[in-house]
């Protein structure tokens, strides 16, 4: 294991371990201001024009923010393959090497383009797969087909501190770190950007799923150790960071 023990474990979820922490919210503390105040006395505002999707070349754009929001109710149907591919490559497929093959560049922006993620599925109804687990493979855009599981959903429930609709959806995402394909280059400087980098992935998630007509939630309460387990990472050098169920709504 690497020096950078402390920024890595920073990256983990530990809701599992704190579930009676009280948060202020709990104590009934009332909630902090959701916009910085102004400075007191004499402010200069300068009103906006309405975001005008006039402006758009691609008005499609404007309606899949304003219609982006998470959803945690979905059908019993099954998502296409073809769906699926979509959603894989939106979020982590390679559009082009970079060099002799050193990096990537792909639909999401990653500092230094390392990219360090893999992408795991969980896959209980997908047309032509069968129910367990798959990682993508980004370079040859196939699903590697990594184990049969059973009793999945309620597997998946529990795993992620009894999220239900986490459980039933038809397929999960869930992104690990690999977060040496990051030290190699920054160090200890990584860890934030892997964060960050997270985030990009699942917002392209976010609205590829718009845009398909599906639905999706990411999920950052789970249990670490229990997802760590579920797709046989060793929760050291490589361990799941963020996931996000997807199903038809
Ligand atoms: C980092 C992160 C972690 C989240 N974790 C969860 C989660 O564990 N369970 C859940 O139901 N929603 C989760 N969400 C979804 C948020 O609750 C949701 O984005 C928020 O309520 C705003 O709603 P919207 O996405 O529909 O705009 C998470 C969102 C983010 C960005």
């Amino acid at each position: 294991m690497s020096d950078y023990k402390t920024n890595r474990n920073f990256m983990k979820s530990d809701f599992a371990e704190s579930v009676h922490d009280i948060s202020d919210q709990a104590n009934k503390v009332p909630y902090p201001p959701l916009q910085k105040p102004l400075p007191e006395g004499e402010v200069v505002l300068i009103d906006l024009p309405e975001p005008n999707a006039d402006l758009m070349h691609k008005p499609g754009f404007h309606r899949l923010l304003l219609e982006r929001q998470s959803r945690r109710k979905f059908t019993k149907e099954s998502l296409s393959l073809d769906e699926l591919s979509y959603l894989l490559w939106s979020t982590q497929g390679v559009i082009v090497k970079l060099g002799q093959g050193y990096a990537s560049r792909r639909p999401v922006p990653s500092g230094g383009a390392r990219h360090a993620f893999e992408t795991y599925l969980v896959i209980n109804r997908v047309e032509d797969l069968e129910p367990g687990i798959y990682r993508y493979l980004p370079f040859s855009h196939r699903l590697y087909f990594q184990e049969l599981a059973q009793n999945l959903p309620a597997l998946l429930t529990e795993a992620n501190l009894g999220q239900k609709f986490v459980g039933n959806a038809a397929a999960v995402f869930a992104w690990s770190c690999i977060p040496y394909r990051a030290e190699w280059r920054y160090m200890g400087h990584s860890h934030k950007n892997l964060l960050l980098d997270a985030g990009h992935v699942c917002q392209n998630l976010y609205l590829a799923v718009e845009a398909l007509g599906l639905g999706t939630c990411a999920i950052g309460a789970y249990d670490q150790a229990a997802m760590d387990a579920m797709l046989e990472l060793d929760g050291e050098d490589e361990y799941v960071i963020y996931l996000a169920p997807v199903g038809k709504v």
